[in-house]
């Protein structure tokens, strides 16, 4: 006969109540490495939370892999995480480790664990960090990367924590930009982060109905890509433009200068900088950092390591982190085809 559920959760919360007793109570620890990303702290308490449901003993590791060098860890119970679904950054703090870049930086962060009882790691970050959780998987210590940047640069996944937060503060204050650049009849130029890619830039503006939008795995051609969309825009009467500059392009001040130079047209430059990465964030970073969070509980649960949780075709799934770092992804042609039309 089969079990029914509430038997089930009741037999198996026993089993792990005996294993606790018997003292073979795994112990996971989480940790936040790279730039932080709205969304962080809803994965982070996903992980608490699950674990202690499924009997794990759950350890915070603070500033990223630096805090599992030097031992900065805490016990987190299910009240650690309590009231910080709704905030931005992350409780546990980040760093990009210069430290564990290294294999004397590994080896230390190997025996710290150890010598902590940690069975297996859940690092929230980008591919830099699951290039990190790689190499303590290969000397034994399990475990399971969580895609968290504003950027959604990770190859591997649809979608990273802290992107449709970073969207929309991005858009908020374009929405502002175009306010002053339409009173002014001026030109606005805003330079968005991404890193080397151009995911941000491409949404954001399709968002905000730029005229231009600029992204490093593009090759740009002034005068077809911003001189032409600006004068045909004018001869159409429009009142203002709105071009978006990724990062990885470089210079909004120097483009600013060229465009009024070449244009007649005023423009000002804007470089939103790291109030991007930061606010509440959104329901959908909260739900989906809530789901991939409890996704990584469940792989290390089953016993896996070496793995990488990702969104694919709107599930959330899981790779080898091997396999994840080999994938490429692409700016989508079709969006940037879109968003010309859409500027007329
Ligand atoms: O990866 C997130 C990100 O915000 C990028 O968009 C940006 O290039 C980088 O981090 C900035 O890093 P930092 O906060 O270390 O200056």
């Amino acid at each position: 006969m089969l079990m029914s559920e509430a038997n089930f959760l009741k037999s198996t919360r026993s089993l792990l109540e005996r294993g606790r007793q018997m003292g073979d109570q795994k112990t996971i620890g989480v940790l936040t490495s790279g730039g932080d990303a709205p969304g962080m702290n809803a994965a982070i308490r996903a992980i608490v939370r699950t674990g202690i449901h499924y009997g794990f003993k759950m350890i915070g590791i603070r500033k990223g892999y630096n805090g599992l060098i030097s031992g900065d860890f805490v016990e987190m119970t299910p009240r650690s995480v309590s009231d910080m679904l709704q905030r931005g950054g992350t409780i546990l703090q980040t760093a990009r480790s210069e430290a564990f870049k290294t294999e004397a930086g590994i080896q230390k962060a190997v025996k710290m664990a150890k010598s902590k009882g940690i069975d297996g790691i859940v690092v929230i970050g980008g591919d830099g960090s699951f290039k990190g959780a790689r190499a303590l998987s290969h000397k034994g210590i399990s475990t399971v990367g969580i895609p968290g940047t504003i950027d959604n640069d990770i190859d591997c996944t649809e979608y990273t924590i802290g992107f449709d937060t970073a969207l929309n503060t991005i858009k908020d204050a374009i929405d502002k930009l175009r306010d002053t650049a339409t009173s002014h009849e001026r030109c606005s130029v805003v330079e968005v982060m991404g890193k080397d890619a151009g995911y941000i830039a491409v949404n954001v503006g399709i968002a905000s109905g730029a005229e231009a939008i600029i992204v490093p795995e593009r090759e740009f051609d002034f005068q077809k890509d911003i001189f032409e969309p600006i004068m045909q825009g004018k001869k159409r009467g429009k009142k203002h433009d709105i071009v978006i500059l990724a990062e990885g392009v470089g210079d909004a001040v120097k483009l600013a200068r060229k465009i009024e130079a070449e244009t007649g047209i005023e423009a000002r430059a804007t470089i939103l900088g790291h109030l991007q990465r930061g606010g509440s964030p959104t329901a959908m970073d909260r739900v989906i950092a809530s789901q991939m969070g409890a996704k990584a509980i469940e792989i290390l649960k089953a016993g896996k390591s070496n793995r990488v949780v990702a969104m694919n075709q709107n599930k959330i799934v899981d790779f080898d982190i091997d396999e994840a770092l080999a994938m490429e992804k692409s700016i989508d042609n079709e969006m940037l085809a879109l968003s010309k039309i859409l500027s007329t």
